[in-house]
């Protein structure tokens, strides 16, 4: 009875993170910023289209997306020869699930010509290990710079 039950209750919550649903949470989070084609907005945001998927090739880019979404970053970045100027807050509140689901969406929809040969999906775990320490700013531009 106990493993039924608890096997009734790890299906049910592996069921629901597995089914996170990565464009709904990017729709609710992101966009507004980032905006709905991921294409960035002047003044704003910088672009997640077609700006991430070669990061992929090196540890150090899954390093940096995990991180930036836990730990949020500010400050200046150049993309595309733009310089941004903004505050991508932490997204701490979300689940690891949501995370890797958000991260995989704009990976896999908005960066699907740059992945690299034999590109993994971000996974859960990757998130709950970067939540558990968490990458300071310093960090995140030396993984970043390290993922051109
Ligand atoms: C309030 C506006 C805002 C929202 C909402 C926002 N971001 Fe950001 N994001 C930024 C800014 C500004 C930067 C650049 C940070 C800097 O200058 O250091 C950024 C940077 C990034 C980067 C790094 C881009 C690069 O070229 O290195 C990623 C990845 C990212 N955001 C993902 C997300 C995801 C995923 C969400 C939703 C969960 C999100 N952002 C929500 C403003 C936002």
């Amino acid at each position: 009875m106990r493993h039924l039950i608890f096997g009734l209750f790890f299906g049910l919550t592996v069921g629901i993170a597995s089914a996170g649903d990565g464009k709904a949470v990017y729709d609710a989070n992101c966009a507004a910023c980032h905006q709905p084609d991921g294409a960035g907005a002047l003044g704003l945001a910088p672009p997640l289209a077609g700006t991430l998927g070669k990061r992929l090739a090196v540890p150090e880019g899954r390093k940096y997306l995990a991180g930036i979404v836990i730990s949020g970053l500010a400050g200046k970045m150049e993309s595309k020869g733009v310089i941004y100027e903004g505050i991508m807050p932490s997204w701490q509140q979300l689940s690891d699930a949501e995370l890797a689901s958000v991260l995989n969406h704009v990976l896999t929809n908005f960066n699907a010509a740059e992945l690299p040969a034999g590109f993994k999906v971000i996974e859960v775990d990757e998130l709950a290990a970067t939540r558990a320490k968490k990458p300071t700013a310093r960090e995140l531009r030396g993984w970043r710079a390290a993922s051109q």
